[in-house]
């Protein structure tokens, strides 16, 4: 029996009785830390390396260690290790299944090293990789969004501000307005990855190691982009977790925002759109019922995925320095948050190519609430009335249109005259709600063309995918 397997009983010859049961239950952390595997391994590798390197292990002692890892990660994508809960978590069990394997060469890999510096180390490690693959979703979910746009930049939406008809946007250009929130969020998330990109390893407990470790060998094998310049900081803190949360909150919450849209835009009353039926279920007791549970869902997960950012910044809030176990409970918020947010982007990707446009529904919401009553003020300012005036005066055609129940562009050229003189015939061409589209033709502005230009700029920016 090995040290390690002896933990089982009691940490070290200090301990006089074994943990408890319920104890070493709720101390573990392998059931859901062994994700980690692969980036302990990574770690593990690069710090053995270094020690030879440095003359701290013998070179018999590296080909061992790396002959025992190669074995272990066989086991793991073969599902034939045996995870221990005596083990307590990841680190432990891959240290004693080397230990079994390589003998005293696997007691020797902790050398200069502690759990603490180690964990920090695996999560930034996984937490990078996870990065990546998210951004490279949130890219595919872009160009899903992109298509769309395409497909329908001169179908008209009434734009709503405080959920009541505002102007006409061209549909193409709603959807680009996400499109923009996605950017953020990727550039967002390369932005924290450089900071979650650094090396603990070398700050062992809190305070360093009396070995001569070559740190920056070891981040170069990593490929990390600098070391974590203070060893009791290097453990202890989580903020890198805590600013990818928060990215990914972000990122949740504008995924949030489409989906109550959709859910809207999909309610009988509006009509706007139809969800493909793989996106809906439908109801146990209503036979006529579709519901958009998809985004309903991705709405519900959002308040999850918040909370687990609340969690995590609570979980340091109190915590002296330096590592204290309280931190082993940043591990399940934050995969919880990974596992999330790739679910939500990639069924998202898929089911932006379901969505089937209304135009019809559209427009003819559009021209129930007045929509282009901005556009006769700008004619009236062009015709040299101030803005504050013609403001007034097309409030009062407002109210003449509500009472005969008609649309602005549907009232008489002498009715629309009585309000201002200046009017003239050419005015129904600034009342239909594509003159209001094609008028509002400037940079990030609705007119198709400028619409055209924001997808051929994002196209150019992610490239042919
Ligand atoms: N499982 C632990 C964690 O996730 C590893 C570090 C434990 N360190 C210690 N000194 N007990 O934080």
């Amino acid at each position: 029996m090995n040290q390690l397997d002896k933990k089982s009983q009691a940490w070290s010859a200090l301990f006089s009785q074994p943990m408890s049961e319920l104890v070493k239950r709720y101390t573990a952390s392998v059931t859901f830390d062994q994700r980690l595997w692969k980036a302990d391994i990574e770690g593990s590798l690069a710090h053995a390396a270094m020690l030879a390197a440095q003359g701290i292990i013998s070179k018999a002692d590296l080909a061992a260690i790396e002959k025992g890892l190669a074995q272990i990660r066989t086991e793991i994508e073969a599902g034939k290790f045996e995870w221990k809960l005596d083990l307590e978590d990841v680190h432990l069990n891959i240290e004693a299944r080397l230990t079994q394997l390589a003998g005293d060469a696997g007691k020797r890999l902790h050398t200069g090293r502690s759990r603490n510096d180690q964990v920090a180390t695996d999560v930034r490690l996984w937490l990078r990789g996870e990065i990546d693959l998210i951004v490279g979703l949130i890219e595919a979910f872009q160009r899903a969004l992109l298509d769309l746009a395409e497909r329908n930049t001169e179908v008209i939406l009434p734009g709503f501000t405080h959920l009541q008809v505002a102007q006409p946007v061209s549909f193409g250009h709603h959807m680009m307005a996400y499109v923009e929130m996605f950017s953020r969020d990727a550039e967002r998330l390369a932005e924290v990855r450089r900071r979650v990109n650094r090396l603990p390893l070398g700050a062992a407990a809190l305070a360093g190691t009396s070995y001569p470790l070559d740190r920056e060998l070891v981040a170069r094998t990593l490929q990390m982009e600098g070391l974590c310049q203070n060893s009791i900081d290097a453990v202890s803190d989580r903020d890198f977790a805590i600013e990818f949360c928060a990215a990914a909150t972000l990122a949740m919450l504008h995924i949030s925002r489409m989906s109550e849209e959709l859910v809207l835009w999909m309610n009988q009353s509006f009509g706007f759109i139809d969800i493909a039926d793989r996106f809906c279920t439908g109801s146990s007791i209503m036979p006529q019922k579709k519901n958009p549970d998809v985004p309903e869902l991705a709405r519900g997960k959002t308040g999850r995925v918040v909370g687990h950012l609340m969690g995590l910044v609570t979980l340091i809030k109190g915590q002296p320095l330096a590592y204290n176990k309280d931190n082993q409970e940043d591990k399940e918020p934050l995969f919880d948050t990974v596992d999330t947010l790739k679910d939500t982007l990639r069924i998202f990707a898929e089911l932006v190519g379901g969505i089937e446009v209304k135009p019809e529904a559209m427009e003819k919401a559009a021209l129930k609430g007045y929509a282009t009553a901005t556009d006769l003020a700008d004619y009236l300012v062009k015709k040299g009335l101030p803005f504050r005036d013609a403001h007034e005066t097309v409030a009062h055609a407002v109210k003449a249109a509500i009472a005969h129940q008609v649309d602005l562009s549907e009232l008489p050229l002498a009715e629309l005259q009585k309000f201002n003189p200046a009017i003239e015939k050419d005015v129904y061409g600034v009342l239909s709600l594509r003159g209001s589209l094609n008028a509002r033709n400037l940079p990030g502005g609705t007119a198709p063309p400028q619409v055209r230009a924001q997808i051929a700029r994002h196209r150019a920016r992610l490239g042919p995918g």
